[in-house]
Parts: structure tokens; sequence; C-alpha cells
């Protein structure tokens, strides 16, 4: 595992995103109400950048005929076919119990390919392993 720095905090407003690529590996960097996140750029779907998606919110489980809307900005919406996953997880919405771990750079069903984001004074880093991102600066 090697730390790549990708961007100053500064840079990553609450609810915004940076797309980087490091290596071979391109991913988006979201900052969800002051937390980042890292998630590579390709839907487990069918391969679409994920990470250009829209970020917005989702419909809650609501009575019938009754929609209610909430967890604004802490969903990423596919531009391809709009499976929404949730930001903090990588989870699919519709399969929660598919889950990818924290640490490892995995995918399982149908969530995100996730990488851990550590900050060193003003300056984020993404851990990547060699396997991903190959050898290099
Ligand atoms: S490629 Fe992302 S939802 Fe289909």
């Amino acid at each position: 595992m090697k730390a790549h720095p990708i961007a100053k905090v500064g840079e990553i407003p609450p609810g915004g995103r940076k797309l980087v690529t490091v290596g071979r590996v391109q991913f988006g960097v979201f900052n969800v109400g002051g937390e980042f996140f890292a998630y590579r750029n390709i839907c487990p779907h069918a391969g679409a950048p994920v990470c250009v998606g829209k970020i917005s919110g989702t419909t809650l489980p609501s009575a019938v005929y009754e929609y209610d809307y909430g967890r604004e900005g802490g969903i990423l919406r596919c531009p391809w076919h709009g499976w929404e996953f949730d930001l903090r997880t990588g989870e699919h919405l519709v399969d929660p119990e598919t889950k990818l771990k924290r640490i490892a750079v995995e995918i399982q069903g149908e969530a995100l390919e996730k990488f851990p984001v550590t900050q060193s004074g003003d300056t984020l880093h993404v851990i990547l392993p060699v396997s991903v991102v190959g050898e290099g600066p």
C-alpha cells in the first residue's frame, strides 16, 4: 500500500468531488459532510464512469402514494442507468447487505470499489495498493 497525495483539504468543499488519476486508476474523491471518501470510477453494473454522476438524495421508505425525499448530498446516482449508491459506504441502495471493506480494494456485488482517504496537514492522500496503481512515483 502506498499513500498518494491527491488534493488539498479545502479544494473539495462539502458536497463536492474531485476526479483523480493515479497511475492507471481513476477515482472520485467526495466530501460528504466533512468526511472524505474515494471510489473507483467504474460502476459495478456496466462500467459507467459512476463518479461523474449526480450527487443527490433519494426517496426514503414511506407509505403507499407518499414520496418522502431525504439523504440529500449522500447519494451518488450513476449517469448511465441511475443506480444509486450511498456515498458513505459505497453500497448499492437496493442491496445494502452487499458491502465493501474499507481497507481492501475489491468489488463485492453491487457496491462501489472504495479506497481509504487520509489527511496529513492540509493534504488529502488516497491509499492504493501497488497491484492497482502499478509501480512508479
Ligand atoms: S452502468 Fe451504472 S447503473 Fe448501469
